[in-house]
């Protein structure tokens, strides 16, 4: 079997310097990619900054005969975003992959929630991840082809205690994978979006201790790196990766319920088929849900 590789290719990957997207920039360095390592090198909660972390996985892909780049930059940031993307032009004169990948936490229950800690959160996932890849898109467009690898969470798929601003996040992630997927199309532009579960800093005092040896950063990088290879046709599309395990995740609606005129007492009277899931319909596109309300209705 042939071995993918990305030489001539360049990626920029966000929070780099630490757990998955150190992990990633090695896997897709060792393949031949030239690499902007991205990292602020600040703590979990994104307070602080270093120039450490981003400057560490640089020399490691260096001494390991790869080619990379450090950027200190804040993804949350117009300027930083802007700063990123030039890092990759200025030292390699093009711009084909992006994984959006910097985060921090702010934990709290939602009735302690500070707006602080709500706005923090969104601004590096989500505001981080759209200006990056404002940012990159331009390029990726003239060229007619580029890959964006979003990192949205189990945590804002399915919902967890304690992480209101960070699920929020980190679903917007995956609508803004599905829209960018259908706007990059004409342009070969695939946009995807991975939701990662590995022991990193971010998870080593929630997960359980056994969890260390099997649920690694490569193993999420593994797929990240085939996301962003050229022969990967899928865009739009989110995937569970954790622990050797890959798995598509799809939205979908259910068969429904359908009646003309309905009151209050229908809808109660009629949930259990509301809430059925089978059949269920996966829409492709915006269109097919609303074709499927017509239909019922004829
Ligand atoms: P990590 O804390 O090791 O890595 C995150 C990196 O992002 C850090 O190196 C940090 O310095 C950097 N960063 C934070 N704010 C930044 C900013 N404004 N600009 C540039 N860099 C910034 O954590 P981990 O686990 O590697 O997380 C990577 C991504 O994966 C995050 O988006 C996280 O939410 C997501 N994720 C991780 C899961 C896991 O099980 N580890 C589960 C689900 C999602």
């Amino acid at each position: 079997m042939s071995e993918l590789r990305f030489d001539g290719k360049v990626a920029v990957i966000t929070g780099s310097g630490h757990g998955l997207g150190r992990s990633h920039a090695l896997s897709l360095a060792e393949r031949g990619a030239k690499v902007v390592v991205n990292d602020l090198g600040g703590m979990l909660d994104g307070t602080g900054a270093s120039a450490g972390p981003a400057a560490d996985v640089v020399e490691l892909i260096k001494k390991n005969g790869g080619e990379a780049v450090a950027s200190t930059d804040n993804v949350a940031t117009p300027e930083g975003a802007k700063a990123i993307v030039q890092a990759a032009i200025d030292a390699f004169g093009r711009l084909d992959i992006v994984v959006n990948n910097a985060g921090i936490l702010r934990d709290r229950s939602f009735g302690k929630m500070s707006v602080e800690e709500f706005d923090q959160v969104l601004a590096v996932h989500v505001r981080g991840s759209f200006l990056v890849s404002r940012e990159a898109f331009p390029y990726l467009k003239e060229q007619g082809y580029g890959r964006i690898i979003n990192t949205s969470s189990p945590a804002g798929l399915f919902g967890s205690f304690g992480q209101a601003n960070y699920s929020t996040a980190k679903m917007g992630l995956v609508g803004l994978t599905k829209t960018l997927g259908i706007e990059g199309a004409r342009a070969g532009i695939k946009v995807n979006a991975i939701a990662p579960i590995a022991w990193t800093r971010m998870t080593e005092s929630i997960l359980p201790a056994e969890f260390e040896a099997k649920f690694t950063a490569e193993a999420v990088s593994s797929l990240v790196t085939f996301l962003a290879h050229e022969s990967c046709e899928a865009s739009g599309e989110t995937f569970s990766v954790g622990a050797g395990r890959v798995a598509r995740v799809f939205v979908a609606e259910g068969p429904g319920w359908s009646q003309d005129d309905h009151t209050v007492e229908d809808i109660r009277d009629n949930w259990e088929a509301i809430m059925a899931e089978q059949p269920y319909l996966s829409p492709i596109v915006l269109g097919q849900q609303a074709a499927a309300s017509m239909k019922a209705m004829l």
